[in-house]
């Protein structure tokens, strides 16, 4: 069977028609072959990983900017790694690095208004999509994800970490294993205070500047321009992409429809205000609201919460809760309950399960995620779609749980713009959700 064969019978298996058996007949254990389109600070995250490893070979970086490219090549000289070739120059530089024939797979961590047309010439350069959060921006976007993924066969995966986190594992592992009885209730999000990373001075993050745009420092570059000009959940993959899991989206369920409310926008304009009194910044008009909202039905009857707040001062927690007919756990309390098992009505620490329910992959490659970015998750990611290229097999978060993530934001920004009518969820498996099996986190190969 050739690369393309692979490729296709990989494709067969991502639509839910053949499931490649754990521990595959197809493994291989040649290195993998890496470009990367975005060395900026996420892209940089993925290149350290790939730089600890044996069976990654990173051939050639794109950027667009000569600081990242510097800053990346430290990196390898700093790992004794010899440096792979550049692609710079303009936005359509990363086209010459896909058409290098020994590149296996790309890793896209550009800012998110370059993501659809990257993963799509990609695909049609039949290399592997390992692309960050979002796939697109509108929901004809993700359509033409999903309908080149489709013909072209090649896998595309939304890169997102929190799926790995270990609580976020071990609380599936629980969700899989029934402790929760039948799931009714979920919520989750992305909730961090991101003004300091959203305003900088182009050279700190936090506290330092007020500045975005050219004259800032990395996502300031970019995506506050996002913050002025949409108001939607602008970022859900966080919070949505572990409640799928628990809910089995796209394996026997799916999203039917959302309904978004945003809250009136204040959380920037005061950070501006407050760290440097007087500046013109503190009086953009942000259409983002502060604190979005979004309740998503699904087809078997559970609810969603998901929440984007990221412009308000506050510690960090993605506010994770899964609940069920026996029991919850809620993230912010570090709690769980589950019923008959801990004393009527009260809190068990959520440690005391989590460590009995720790999930196997973190059980076995806990010490080789250890020091990795987001607490080890990371990792996971990282593994999971390298092991997924290795033996040209599905992607454990395919090309429709991606877009299903991502397109909450076209979603959630209609509802918003329509005084909060429902949003129908597009049904992009066309039926097969009804009898795809999910493959997430079920391998110990870590995919
Ligand atoms: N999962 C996570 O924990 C996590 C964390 C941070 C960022 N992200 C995601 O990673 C992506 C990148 O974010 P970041 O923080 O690295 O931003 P960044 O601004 O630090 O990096 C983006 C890089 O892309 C480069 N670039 C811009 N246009 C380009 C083009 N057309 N071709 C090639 N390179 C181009 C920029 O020069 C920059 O170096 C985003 O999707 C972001 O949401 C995810």
């Amino acid at each position: 069977m050739d690369r393309r064969d692979f490729i296709k019978q990989s494709a067969l298996a991502t639509a839910g028609l053949t499931i490649l058996p754990a521990g595959s007949l197809f493994a291989d254990t040649t290195k993998v072959r890496l470009g990367y389109i975005g060395v900026g600070l996420r892209g940089r995250n993925h290149i350290q990983e790939g730089l600890l490893r044996d069976d990654v070979e990173i051939v050639a970086i794109c950027d667009t900017q000569e600081s990242s490219l510097q800053y990346c090549r430290e990196q390898f000289k700093k790992a004794g790694k010899k440096l792979p070739s550049e692609y710079t120059g303009g936005l359509d530089a990363y086209k010459k690095l896909l058409d290098r024939k020994d590149i296996d797979a790309v890793i896209i961590a550009t800012p998110w208004q370059f993501h659809h047309s990257q993963a799509i010439d990609a695909m049609k350069a039949g290399k592997y999509v390992g692309c960050e959060v979002v796939a697109g921006l509108s929901v004809d976007d993700h359509w033409d994800i999903v309908k080149t993924s489709e013909q072209t066969g090649v896998p595309y995966m939304t890169l997102e970490n929190v799926c790995y986190r270990r609580d976020v594992l071990a609380a599936l592992n629980m969700v899989r294993k029934g402790l929760f009885g039948e799931i009714i209730h979920l919520q989750g999000g992305y909730q961090h205070n991101l003004r300091g990373v959203l305003f900088n001075d182009g050279k700190h993050f936090y506290g330092h500047g007020v500045e975005y745009g050219p004259n800032a420092l990395s996502e300031a570059q970019w995506r506050t321009q996002f913050n002025i000009d949409r108001n939607a959940d602008i970022y859900p993959t966080h919070g949505a992409g572990p409640l799928m899991h628990y809910a089995n989206i796209n394996y026997g369920n799916r999203f039917t429809n959302l309904v978004s409310f945003s809250s009136k926008s204040k959380g920037l304009n005061t950070y501006i205000e407050e760290t440097s009194p007087g500046h013109p910044n503190a009086k953009i008009n942000f259409k983002n609201g502060d604190v979005t909202t979004t309740m998503i039905n699904c087809a078997n009857g559970e609810t969603i919460l998901l929440t984007h707040d990221c412009h308000l001062p506050r510690p960090y927690s993605l506010g994770f809760r899964v609940q069920g007919t026996e029991g919850i756990w809620m993230d912010l309390n570090e709690s769980v309950y589950i019923n008959y098992k801990s004393k009527d009505d009260e809190w068990d620490p959520s440690k005391k399960w989590f460590e009995q329910y720790d999930h196997p992959l973190w059980a076995k490659y806990a010490d080789k995620a250890s020091g990795a970015g987001h607490g080890g998750m990371d990792y996971f990611v990282f593994n999971a779609f390298v092991e997924a290229v290795k033996r040209k097999g599905p992607t454990p978060i395919d090309v429709y749980d991606s877009v299903t993530m991502s397109v909450i934001t076209p979603l959630s920004e209609k509802s918003i713009a329509t005084g909060n009518q429902p949003q129908e969820f597009p049904d992009f498996t066309k039926g097969k959700w009804k009898d795809r099996k999910s493959t997430f986190a079920l391998d110990d190969s870590g995919l």
